[in-house]
């Protein structure tokens, strides 16, 4: 295969995007309040928003669509589709969901967060932590040092959870005072950085010495099983899916949002080894999401996730994949733009800081380079930062201001070539040739949950 370093797979379907001139992005610009969520997508030319439910369908994913059985219980679809899952995670009980949030809300409601106790984990993802902001649930972040330090250092698994700030909570705390802990893989906050399946055992014999259930929050699982069998010893001749089903045999419990690596545009799932722990999950659906053998999802959608599950654990797509982001980030590197190394999973994340020194974190450093991106060269990222993972504090409601501080590039699956990835590098490039003339930003409207705020703050230019 020493030839063959291309994309695995051809081109049979095209969408047209839009070139714009720079005036129209600045107008778009003022009209989205500077919110990239605010712009319209067919005023986008490269859209590096998200990875999730972006992804390109396969023509096999596609003919699966047409066979969607779409009867109200026990269809044939959810069959094909628990199937599929049994065969990726290695568990019994298969609960389908409209979409990731809806499973989080259903794990952390009644069945694993209790109000004023600690959810643990690496960096729990926004829609959890708003789900556990709502019920009043205690998220704390314990992800290792090396996860939080931007720069080249190399650590293999940068998503680890430290054992001892874990023990320590637990020792301070007590045990009954911990509900869960959640390992997300790979670690979507701090650049789709991946966690060990050392880790994963530790953190489980850990949390099974108090008793405390342990949930994996798995949209990117396969692509972590992927850095398991580059960079772990002992798994270099371990398939994808005897990685995938040992991650989750450690944990009682996943959650999934089917829109990453399950290569399709809608879906969730809550999967579980425990049968009581699924009855109480079958409940909450069918009051939120629908009948257990749908919860949310068409016969259709189950049907093509039930293949792009699969698709998504191939080997030969997996390491396109990743060495699509490492391109990019590689492309950023040679023009000495500040990113989170090494790169992740699914994107590339630039550091808003090292790029912008001259902005303080309160002026929004990452915010004013995706505003930049999209002005200079129509491409959509996003912030994760100041506005994203900042809070602040319950009594004084004074800002706190998150550590890491970055703008992610997520990098679709199957979606955009590599001449499109030299775009966003240009581009990139160029700001940062031009960096000391950009000032910060200043943030005029945001909405009452503060750590969904992103999604609809308002921004001015300083
Ligand atoms: C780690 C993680 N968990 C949960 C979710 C929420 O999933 P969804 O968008 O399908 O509701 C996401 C979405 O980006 C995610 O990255």
């Amino acid at each position: 295969m020493k030839y063959m370093k291309a994309e695995p797979f051809r081109i049979k379907m095209v969408e047209t995007v839009k070139k714009t001139t720079k005036a129209e992005r600045q107008k778009w610009l003022i009209e989205a309040g500077y919110n990239a969520f605010k712009l319209k997508a067919e005023n986008v030319y490269v859209d590096c928003l998200t990875d999730s439910g972006t992804s390109a369908m396969s023509n096999r994913q596609w003919a699966a669509l047409m066979m969607g059985d779409e009867s109200y219980a026990g269809c044939r679809s959810f069959y094909n589709l628990e199937e599929s899952v049994q065969d990726v995670f290695g568990m019994p009980y298969v609960q389908p969901t409209h979409q990731g949030r809806a499973a989080d809300y259903i794990m952390a409601k009644k069945i694993y967060c209790e109000p004023g106790k600690y959810a643990i984990g690496n960096m729990h993802f926004d829609t959890f932590r708003g789900n556990a902001e709502v019920l009043g649930a205690i998220p704390v972040d314990y992800v290792i040092d090396e996860g939080l330090n931007t720069g080249s250092a190399y650590h293999p698994f940068k998503g680890n959870i430290d054992l001892n700030k874990m023990q320590q909570l637990i020792d301070e705390k007590g045990a009954d005072n911990v509900c869960v802990v959640i390992i997300t893989v790979t670690c979507n906050n701090n650049g789709g950085q991946p966690v060990s399946m050392k880790n994963i055992r530790e953190v489980s014999e850990l949390a099974q010495k108090y008793n405390i259930p342990v949930v994996m929050d798995s949209a990117r699982l396969a692509e972590n099983a992927y850095f398991i069998q580059q960079r772990e010893e002992g798994y270099q001749d371990k398939s994808i899916k005897e990685i995938t089903k040992e991650m989750f045999s450690y944990c009682e419990t996943a959650t999934m949002s089917s829109k990453k690596d399950g290569l399709v545009n809608i879906g969730g799932l809550f999967v579980t080894r425990n049968n009581d722990i699924y009855i109480q999950a079958n409940q909450l659906a069918i009051v939120h999401e629908g009948f257990i053998t749908y919860g949310g999802m068409s016969g259709r959608d189950m049907e093509a996730l039930a293949v792009g599950l699969q698709e998504g654990c191939d080997e030969q797509y997996l390491e396109y994949r990743i060495n699509q982001v490492k391109y990019l980030g590689d492309r950023l590197k040679e023009k000495g733009v500040p990113i989170i190394e090494p790169t992740g999973g699914h994107g590339v994340y630039v550091d808003g800081r090292r790029f912008f020194p001259q902005i303080p974190q309160h002026e929004f450093p990452s915010q004013r380079l995706v505003v930049a991106l999209y002005e200079e060269a129509g491409v959509r990222a996003v912030e994760l930062g100041a506005c994203a993972f900042g809070s602040k504090d319950k009594e004084t409601g004074e800002p706190i201001w998150p550590e890491l501080e970055t703008m992610r590039i997520a990098l679709s699956r199957r979606v955009y070539t590599n001449s499109h990835l030299d775009v966003i590098a240009e581009a990139l490039g160029d700001i940062y040739a031009n960096r000391d003339q950009y000032k910060g930003m200043k943030l005029v409207y945001e909405g009452p949950i503060t750590s969904l705020r992103h999604f609809t703050a308002g921004f001015e230019l300083l």
